[in-house]
């Protein structure tokens, strides 16, 4: 029986994905002159800050110190609160709402295992903070996904065997994370990108709790 769900936030309950990957690509732009392909944002979807930012400078062969890199965080970051400063609880992604609020009535407790740092701010900005039971801090967990730790940090933040679970993510890094943590992994997304998931609905609006249940285990 399901007792806990676990929640990504970007691209699962709000569409903030595409700015964290457009706030990437001002930042490339107006510090190098460079466009990133449109196929790098999913591999920076679900991954940390710090890891996608190592992973851009790889990309673009470029080298910073370790003070320009922190200074390039910052930059980032100021970007994308800028695309966030309209966020309102009509971003909530379709479907979301209900699932949220069927998990309540049956008493699943509900916890958030984002890797973004700016997830209270965004939950608070959604009007969704008083729906997670916890939210585990990214910054407290040794390593970012595709590590299970934010998972298992979250199933523990809600007293919830990782196995009495399941995980909603839109990344690859997301449904590894939960496959590694031994959570039950479901993708929201495609087939081609997201095979690994143990169950995949292709939108928000087509995910299902009954669905979940039936096929949980
Ligand atoms: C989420 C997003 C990533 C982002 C990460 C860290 O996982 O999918 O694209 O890099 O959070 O977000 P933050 O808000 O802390 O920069
Ligand atoms: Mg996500």
């Amino acid at each position: 029986m399901i007792k806990g769900a676990l929640f990504d936030l970007d691209g699962v309950i709000a569409d903030t994905s595409r700015y964290h990957f457009q706030a990437w690509q001002q930042l490339v732009q107006s510090q190098w002159q460079k466009k990133l392909p449109a196929t790098f944002e999913q591999q920076t979807k679900g991954v940390s800050r710090t890891d996608s930012l190592q992973k851009i400078i790889t990309f673009l062969q470029i080298n910073v110190t370790e003070e320009e890199f922190n200074n390039l965080l910052a930059i980032k970051n100021k970007m994308y609160l800028r695309l966030l400063a309209d966020l309102t609880p009509a971003n909530i992604l379709p479907g979301i709402t209900t699932l949220l609020s069927n998990l309540r009535h049956q008493k699943i407790k509900i916890a958030l295992a984002s890797a973004s740092q700016n997830a209270p701010l965004i939950l608070k900005k959604l009007n969704l903070l008083s729906s997670f039971d916890y939210l585990a801090d990214p910054t407290k967990v040794k390593a970012g996904k595709p590590a299970p730790d934010i998972f298992l940090e979250a199933a523990a933040g809600i007293k919830i065997h990782p196995q009495d679970c399941f995980g909603l993510e839109d990344s690859i890094a997301g449904i590894d994370a939960i496959n590694a943590a031994e959570v039950f992994s479901v993708g929201v997304g495609s087939q081609t990108e997201l095979h690994a998931a143990n169950l995949l609905f292709a939108t928000t609006n087509d995910i299902s709790l009954d669905t979940i249940e039936q096929k949980f285990k």
